[in-house]
């Protein structure tokens, strides 16, 4: 028979779905450590040449078809890297083909309702699934995880910020999701641009750390955005607030400064400091600072990290624990409810950037008339 009644002695086949500069530069290395647990058996990809050269390196099956991937038994774990828009549908595809794990790419869906159709058929089919948000499987995230105590209860501020190079790789990705007016400069003039400029941010970039974000606010239901701006030619600064705590989302792209990538967590008397290693770089984990005792004279910080992997490859490791049911299977509605507060908060930003704009444009008008 095929590779399931040998599974104990070889190890885990994967099969990737879009074989893409994220594939290419994230997971092929991130899976050339892991070699002794999983092995790329099937690369497609719907561009005939990337899926051969692709799979050429590493030397696996290559196809333009997806239901060749999912149909070839080699394959126990799938991997979505596709654009977004085909996610919902391959991750059901993939759950529905019997596969014993299942990775999406973030954006997990762009709506509630995709994201409540994918639950459904893993909740019918029983697939585990996980979402590429890395730094929820970074060890110096867990680690924090596992100290941090009572600081979400008393949490009062949070705050992502990303500074990030304006290379082209890095660019891409903070606003895969804009269709750009080819070879030209957008126009932040038009308030349809802004917005699409602000919910490609969110959806594209902030998403990564919105999972980190909702484990300090888990009831967000009133949401309330106090600023939202686009800054140019790619970031945001919004300040939101949910409930009594304040939210506090940056992002820029900048030629001086070095990459960075920083979570924190405020409260009266603790604070978490989480720094990441930037997106695409395989350099060890995050370090993570818990200081208790902020404002006094006695405060004392705690590090943890850098530990070797970081969440691309912690990632990678959980799927093969979840193939192997090693592991409890994550609750597919805490993906939904990460998915809905990201949907929510660039909903909420995109209107408040529009309101703000027509007052602009009108105090304008009314200073020339
Ligand atoms: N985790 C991270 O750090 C990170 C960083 C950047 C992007 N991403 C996500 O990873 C995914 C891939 O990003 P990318 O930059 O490689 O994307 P890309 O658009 O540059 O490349 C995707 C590849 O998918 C192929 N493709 C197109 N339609 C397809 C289909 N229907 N089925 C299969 N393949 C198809 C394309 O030919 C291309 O080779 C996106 O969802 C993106 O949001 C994750």
């Amino acid at each position: 028979m095929s590779s399931h009644s040998q599974a104990a002695t070889r190890p885990l086949g994967v099969g990737i779905l879009g074989a893409g500069p994220v594939t290419q530069a994230i997971h092929l290395p991130s899976l050339a450590r892991l070699r002794d647990i999983l092995e790329v058996r099937h690369i497609m990809d719907v561009d005939a040449t990337v899926a051969e050269s692709v799979a050429a390196r590493v030397g696996a099956n290559h196809s333009t078809s997806m239901d060749a991937l999912l149909g070839d038994p080699d394959v126990d774990i799938v991997a979505i890297c596709s654009p977004h828009q085909f996610h919902a549908d391959q991750v059901i595809a993939a759950c529905r083909a019997g596969k014993k794990a299942v990775l999406c790419e973030k954006p997990f869906a762009m709506s509630g309702e995709e994201a409540a159709r994918i639950s459904a058929v893993s909740e019918e089919t029983g697939v585990p699934i996980i979402v590429g948000a890395m730094h929820t499987f970074d060890p110096g995230w867990l680690a924090a995880e596992a100290n941090w105590g009572d600081l979400p209860q008393n949490v009062h501020t949070i705050r992502s910020s990303i500074v990030l190079p304006p290379n082209a790789r890095f660019e891409d990705f903070a606003t895969e999701i804009i269709t750009r007016p080819a070879g030209g400069t957008p126009d932040y003039s038009d308030v349809e641009v802004i917005k699409n400029a602000l919910r490609g941010g969110i959806m594209g970039l902030a998403i990564h750390d919105l999972p980190l974000v909702r484990r300090f606010t888990p009831d967000f239901e009133d949401l309330e955005i106090l600023q939202a701006r686009h800054v140019s030619p790619f970031g945001y600064v919004i300040s939101l607030r949910s409930g009594d705590r304040i939210i506090e989302l940056r992002a820029a792209m900048n030629k001086t400064w070095k990459p960075e990538w920083v979570f924190e967590a405020i409260s009266d008397d603790a604070a978490l400091r989480v720094d990441f290693t930037p997106s695409y770089v395989q350099a060890g984990s995050a370090v993570a600072t818990i200081t208790r005792g902020t404002g006094t004279r006695n405060a004392t910080g705690t590090t943890y990290g850098p530990f070797e992997h970081n969440g691309y490859e912690g990632e990678w490791r959980e799927l093969a624990q979840l193939a192997l049911g090693t592991k409890q299977p994550p609750s597919a509605e805490n993906l939904i409810n990460d998915l809905t507060f990201a949907i929510a908060i660039a909903d909420a930003t995109v209107d408040e950037a529009a309101a703000e704009h027509t007052q602009h444009a009108n105090s304008h008008a009314g200073a020339h008339s």
